[in-house]
């Protein structure tokens, strides 16, 4: 794990970011156990208000129009307290999603790394592979992930995932956090 950019001094919310197939939901679901945190899932949360998936979102209104969305959410989700906030794969190819994550107060985004092989296979292992629509975009997938890197990179800190298991990440994380904010506790 490498600290990239120093830390607020005090941590009421973290953010994970990462590929599809990073473990990022599963993760934010153990880390808000530990922290007893509210955790969101963005991309449910969008499909439950827009009361569609997000499979019929990309094939009816196209990518842009999921990326409005998205962004729009992050920017509201992003204001609650105590929460682990898992977001879309996608969501910091968006500007104002990115400067809504970094720069939000409090709040340490972490970015779960791994090898887009080791992603991608984790995806196909899981229920409802075959609607994701980016992972369907085999051609782009490459493209996509390394022109997201420098994005993800940014985050405050990141984690090697490949070798963790998902209830490691999560211990690796609050240690880390605990130990960054030294004798302060998360607030
Ligand atoms: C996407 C990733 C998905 C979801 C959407 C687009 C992407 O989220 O937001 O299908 O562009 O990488 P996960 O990363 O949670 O799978």
């Amino acid at each position: 794990m490498q600290t990239k950019i120093q830390l607020p001094a005090c941590i009421s919310r973290i953010v994970l970011v990462g590929f599809m197939g990073a473990g990022k939901s599963t993760v934010g679901a153990l880390l808000s156990r530990q922290l007893q945190w509210g955790f969101l899932d963005a991309d449910q949360v969008l499909e439950g208000n827009a009361g569609t998936s997000i499979a019929e979102i990309f094939a009816q209104q196209g990518e842009a129009a999921f990326r409005r969305m998205e962004a729009a959410l992050i920017g509201d989700l992003i204001r609650q307290q105590h929460l682990v906030l898992a977001v879309g794969g996608g969501a910091i190819e968006t500007e104002a999603a990115r400067n809504a994550l970094l720069l939000a107060p409090e709040t340490c985004v972490v970015f779960l790394e791994a090898p887009l092989e080791v992603m991608i296979s984790r995806c196909e292992q899981q229920s409802g592979a075959s609607v994701r629509p980016v992972l369907q975009d085999r051609e782009r997938l490459r493209h996509r992930f390394e022109s997201r890197l420098p994005h993800y990179r940014n985050a405050h800190l990141v984690v090697e995932t490949a070798s963790l298991t998902p209830e490691q990440t999560s211990q690796h994380i609050v240690s880390i956090i605990s130990a960054l904010l030294k004798e302060k506790t998360l607030a």
